[in-house]
């Protein structure tokens, strides 16, 4: 049947209407072309920083890095760095990481645990809160200067399904107003109980922008990343388009691409994805159209068998992909097993310049049989128990990110279509179908840049 826009693919053509599942009403965003300036000025980079940046809710971490009071981390946004706590009485708060006395950052490292901050300048204390509890010699400062009450300067900060917000606008809506994605989207996948196992953070030499570009559709695997034309079907995508700039797409994992002519013969890809489900391939014997389901149907026996409820996701969602658009710089790609949770962050003064910054979450289960499938890319060795938490793993320009040869393919890509993207021969991206939920994003970003939010 000839493709149509209006009604796409559909990865369960019976999914009740009303389901998750359920493909979306499409979204129409029109046909035309964004100009190219939005990848790579400074004055597209300076407004970002004025009109999207500092009002909106972005993601800062996830709960379980927070779990005591006095576990902190922090994290950089363009220009600033945050500090996420959890207090005495058990709320989770986050404030500029900079300390009222001079400017230094109050907390230098990516996570720790303490009883109150200490400012490594002239040790000036603050409690959780980020209320003053102590100055250092208060007997050389005149009352004056500190009568006003010094703090952290706080900003405002959420949680949903495990995931911390923070906004640096004081009049922004709620979160919850802010969240395009239907109730229980997220929640259903258990994210707050997931933790870290994995946590790297690379310097790509491309605009944040184009780093989401290649994340947010599978029309480049084919030509990008061959070999996963034997797992997954990067053709027959779920693409749906939610409020406020959110999407997802939903990506069959445990089959051949339709690019693929033989849809038969179970090959080392299928094979080792039934490995990882529990499924013997040996004892394998039909053919690999049958592989998708039969990894379900092992996945949910396995899930009970080990006490993992599963009981919220519906069989698609234990094989297949559900890449989720967290409007503005994240996609989350969500699975029973844990998520990819992928951050794209601006560099803070060169438009040509990301950090990609991603985190594998684990959903443990008491049961020692059950572990960490090997497309999750996770070292040999890595504390799976959740009682450790991962140092960041950094990678600078031009190093590979050493997430796995698709990642490693991506990085050295972005660069080249940066610097196609600022030529003067390049007028704009020409967006196919496939890539609606690109063009539903920059639709929404110029809503954001022009003022109408
Ligand atoms: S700058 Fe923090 S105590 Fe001086
Ligand atoms: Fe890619």
């Amino acid at each position: 049947m000839a493709y149509d826009y209006r009604t796409g693919w559909a990865v369960n053509a019976s999914a009740p209407p009303d389901s998750l599942e359920a493909k979306v009403p499409y979204v129409d965003n029109g046909t035309a072309r964004a100009g190219p300036e939005r990848y790579y000025t400074r004055d597209w980079m300076e407004r970002e920083w004025e009109r999207l940046w500092t009002r909106v809710w972005l993601i800062a971490g996830i709960v379980s890095d927070v779990r005591e009071p006095g576990d902190y981390f922090t994290f950089d946004l363009g220009r600033e760095n945050f500090l996420v706590t959890r207090t005495d009485g058990g709320d989770i708060k986050a404030f500029y990481n900079v300390c009222p006395h001079r400017g230094n950052r109050v907390v230098r490292s990516d996570f720790g645990s303490v009883a109150q901050f200490t400012c490594s300048f002239h040790s000036w204390q603050y409690d959780l809160d980020g209320c003053l509890l102590r100055v250092t010699d208060a007997d050389t400062v005149r009352p004056e200067v500190i009568c006003h009450g010094p703090r952290l300067r706080e900003v405002r900060c959420e949680t949903r399904a495990g995931l911390i917000f923070i906004n640096m606008d004081d009049d922004a809506g709620p979160l919850d107003d802010f969240i395009g994605l239907p109730d229980g989207y997220l929640e259903n996948y258990h994210l707050d109980e997931m933790f870290v196992i994995r946590h790297s953070v690379s310097e790509w030499a491309a605009n944040w922008k184009t780093g989401i570009d290649a994340f947010y559709e599978t029309y480049h695997l084919h030509a990008v990343h061959p070999e996963t034309q034997t797992v997954m079907n990067d053709l027959n995508v779920q693409y749906d388009l939610y409020p406020n700039g959110f999407s997802r797409m939903i990506v069959p994992l445990a089959v051949k691409s339709e690019r693929v002519a033989d849809q038969e013969t179970v090959d080392e890809g299928l094979a080792f994805m039934m490995q990882d489900a529990g499924i013997d391939p040996a004892r394998f014997h039909e053919s690999a159209r049958d592989v998708r389901a039969a990894v379900q149907r092992a996945k949910r026996e396995r899930a009970e068998r080990c006490g993992l409820d599963y009981s919220d996701l519906v069989d698609g969602q234990l094989s297949d992909s559900w890449a989720t658009g967290i409007f503005p710089n994240v996609q989350i790609g969500l699975h029973a097993e844990g998520a990819f949770l992928m951050r794209f962050m601006p560099h803070p003064e060169n438009p040509e310049r990301f950090f990609y910054n991603t985190m594998t979450l684990w959903r443990p289960c008491d049961d020692p049989s059950y572990t960490v499938p090997g497309w999750m890319g996770v070292p040999e060795g890595t504390d799976i128990s959740g009682d450790s938490r991962p140092d960041i793993e950094r990678a600078g320009i031009g190093e590979p990110p050493n997430l796995g040869l698709v990642l490693d393919q991506d990085s050295e890509l972005l660069p080249v279509v940066q610097s196609g993207i600022r030529s003067r021969g390049f007028a704009g991206p020409l967006w196919s179908e496939q890539e609606q939920r690109l063009r539903h994003f920059h639709t929404e970003l110029d809503r954001h840049l022009s003022g109408e939010k």
